[in-house]
């Protein structure tokens, strides 16, 4: 019985996770915040190392599965008054050190040099204390007279937000060391910045607080952004605003990465652990019509918080399988080595199989 099993969760255990494309249903009576979101839905970072260059363009991700969602507005989420241009795909990934996250979404091109809400925006929402809640940025009831490290404590939420007005296609920006030293999350050159909150009216940059400002805080992502209907063979510069012209149909590209774990101390940073679950949402603001946008007229994949899995490396099968040349000793004492690894990992796989107490998806998907 225990080999069937075995053989069982073998099979589980190499077959690659599937895509699933989510719908979320959801609505809002009355002023009563309600959400039925597909409990289904998980963003899945699987350890793919040494893929991604972060340029914001989207070929190096061809081949890493993405997760489709209607956006539908943050706070008030109707299909009817879903995003009219497109959906956005969600693709992430890890590569032992940092966590990679694409969106993109279809859209016509829009863009105004320096007006930040003339242009589209995106931004990232990860869980950070155990009780911050997806609505309202973490949940905390107090005012931003009142909100503190203390009153708000369970309540912390992170924030990544990366707004392009000022942003040249293709350049990095986010974490830098001109505002990295000043002991911020800022970013003074493309204003992709690190932020935390406990509710709405409560949202600082990291290491800035009302009782406060820490200087050991840092901005510890990077990203870029891109449109399919820039065409250039080099790279682009400022003078070359607004890029492409304004209304031509295709995708943009954000691309982020962020190390898994930071040197956070104030409990203003998700920390990924691999193999485990974090809590994630997507936001997208558009200037619709060329109207610029509000700070809560932004769109959302979700209402409430999607997981988003860390996954461990499960590469062993596949590195066994290609020794299939050369059987000298060195390669036959590494299969060795790699099937004693791989049994491990069969055990270990199994042991967490029977409990359930820790999360593992891909098992409970079959
Ligand atoms: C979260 O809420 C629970 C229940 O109200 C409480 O017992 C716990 O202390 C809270 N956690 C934090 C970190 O405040
Ligand atoms: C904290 O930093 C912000 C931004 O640099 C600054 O405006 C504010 O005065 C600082 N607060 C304190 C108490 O030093």
């Amino acid at each position: 019985m225990v080999e069937k099993r075995m053989i069982r969760f073998l099979l589980v255990f190499s077959i690659i996770i599937s895509v699933s494309i989510g719908f979320v249903k959801s609505h809002n009576d009355g002023g009563e915040w309600s959400c039925n979101s597909d409990s289904e839905i998980r963003i899945e970072a699987d350890f793919r190392p040494g893929i991604i260059t972060l340029d914001g363009h989207p070929d190096d991700w061809n081949d890493v599965d993405g997760f489709e969602f209607s956006l539908l507005p943050a706070l008030d989420p109707h299909e009817d008054d879903a995003y009219e241009a497109g959906k956005m795909t969600v693709k992430a990934l890890h590569d032992g050190n940092d966590v990679f996250f694409m969106l993109q979404v279809d859209s016509p091109y829009a863009y105004s040099k320096g007006e930040n809400t003339k242009c589209p925006s995106v931004a990232l929402m990860f869980q950070v204390g155990e009780n911050a809640s997806y609505h309202n940025m973490g949940g905390c009831k107090e005012s931003p007279d009142s909100c503190s490290r203390k009153t708000c404590r369970g309540h912390e939420v992170d924030i990544m937000h990366f707004s392009i007005g000022n942003a040249i296609p293709g350049r990095l920006y986010g974490g830098n060391p001109i505002d990295n030293r000043e002991g911020n999350g800022g970013d003074r050159f493309g204003h992709l910045v690190d932020l935390y909150t406990w509710n709405p009216h409560c949202r600082y940059l990291d290491g800035i607080s009302p009782s406060g400002n820490d200087s050991s805080a840092q901005n510890d992502w990077k990203g870029a952004w891109w449109h399919d209907s820039f065409q250039v063979l080099s790279g682009f510069v400022e003078e070359d605003s607004p890029y492409s012209s304004v209304g031509q149909n295709g995708k943009y590209y954000f691309e982020f990465s962020r190390p898994l774990r930071t040197m956070d101390r104030l409990q203003q940073d998700v920390q990924f652990s691999i193999g485990q679950s974090s809590n994630m949402a997507v936001a997208f603001w558009y200037p619709i019509d060329g109207k610029p946008w509000h700070g809560s007229g932004h769109y959302s994949v979700s209402c409430d918080w999607l997981p988003l899995d860390v996954s461990l490396g499960s590469s062993v099968v596949t590195k066994a399988a290609s020794r299939s040349s050369g059987w000298d000793a060195a390669s036959a004492f590494s299969l060795l080595l790699s099937v004693a690894a791989f049994c491990l990992s069969v055990f270990v796989g199994y042991y967490v199989s029977k409990n359930k107490s820790i999360p593992f998806t891909p098992m409970d998907h079959l």
